[in-house]
């Protein structure tokens, strides 16, 4: 159930320079949470700044009641939380929002595409398939600027997925970008394989992770969205998202709606996505 809960801060770690996973512990969230959820962070008591921070779920162990988060400090808010001590509490709202399907099928394929940061909620995402339908079933590209943007290689590497890395600058794995590795992996596919793509990152490269998917006939292409957010509950409207579709019983002619990334996302069907 979705609750605003008091979180103790367990451990606070920089995994990379301006990258911290903070490990929290709230049974509620740990229990309840599903791979590509998030939650609204209260970064101060005080009122500046007043509104919270979404972050996706990046990892939970529901045996120890523990979730953690993965971010980047880029701002005023993450710079706040940057400096939290663990035995600090914080509030936080969640889990939040629709995460990823991974279907029921035993046979398909998974891609993850992680850039940068996006990599946070395809950790949770890994293991939820792992556990399903094995580790064989994936693949994790994760892209980053320099090899200090890549996050959570190890891990994924750990898992037992298969593992493929890109950097712009060629500082680790593949020079160029991760959705280059994504046309190559797809090419090179078995006949008839049937692949789930899943991605998190900046907005350019998930549209062309939509691209790229759409023109290669995959099942399922989902994006998980990190358009600006206030309240995170779908009261504000401050997250709207063009999709295709209008509204039912719209007789204005249009063919999109607007929809709240916080309430019927962040996950979507790439499809349904217009991307500007
Ligand atoms: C569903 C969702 C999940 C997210 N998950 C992660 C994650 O796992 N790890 C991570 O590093 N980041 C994540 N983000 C982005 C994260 O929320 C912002 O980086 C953070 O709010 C910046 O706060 P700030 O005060 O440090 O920065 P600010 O000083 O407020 O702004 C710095 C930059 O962050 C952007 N930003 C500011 N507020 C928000 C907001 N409320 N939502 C989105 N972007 C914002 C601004 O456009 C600006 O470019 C997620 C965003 C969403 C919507
Ligand atoms: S953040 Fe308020 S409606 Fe989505």
């Amino acid at each position: 159930m979705k609750g605003v809960y008091e979180c103790k801060i367990i451990e606070q770690n920089e995994v990379a320079p301006d990258y911290i996973r903070t490990v929290l512990e709230c049974p509620e969230i740990a229990r309840e949470a599903r791979a590509g959820q998030f939650v609204n962070v209260q970064v101060t008591r005080a009122s500046d700044p007043l509104l919270r921070r979404p972050f996706s779920i990046h990892e939970v162990t529901p045996e120890s009641g523990r979730f953690s988060l993965l971010y980047c400090v880029i701002g005023r808010g993450t710079q706040i939380m940057s400096i939290m001590r663990p035995g600090d509490f914080v509030s936080i709202v969640g889990p939040l929002g629709i995460g990823f399907d991974i279907g029921e099928s035993p046979e398909s394929e998974h891609v993850l595409i992680a850039g940068g940061c996006g990599a946070a909620p395809l950790l949770f995402l890994n293991d939820a398939i792992c556990d399903k339908f094995g580790c064989d079933k994936v693949t994790v590209l994760t892209g980053g600027h320099t090899k200090e943007d890549l996050l959570c290689e190890t891990e994924f590497r750990e898992s037992g997925a298969r593992v493929g890395v890109s950097t712009d600058d060629g500082s680790c794995g593949y020079h160029g970008f991760i959705t280059e590795l994504l046309q190559q992996h797809l090419a090179n596919r078995a006949p008839n394989t049937k692949t789930r793509i899943y991605s998190c990152g900046p907005h350019d490269m998930m549209r062309e992770v939509a691209r790229i998917s759409r023109e290669a006939g995959v099942e399922s292409c989902q994006v998980s969205l990190e358009n600006n957010m206030a309240c995170g509950i779908g009261v504000c409207m401050g997250c709207v998202q063009k999709i295709k579709g209008a509204t039912p019983g719209d007789k204005s002619g249009r063919e999109w709606r607007r929809t709240c990334v916080c309430k019927d996302g962040p996950v979507f069907n790439a499809e349904e996505i217009i991307w500007e």
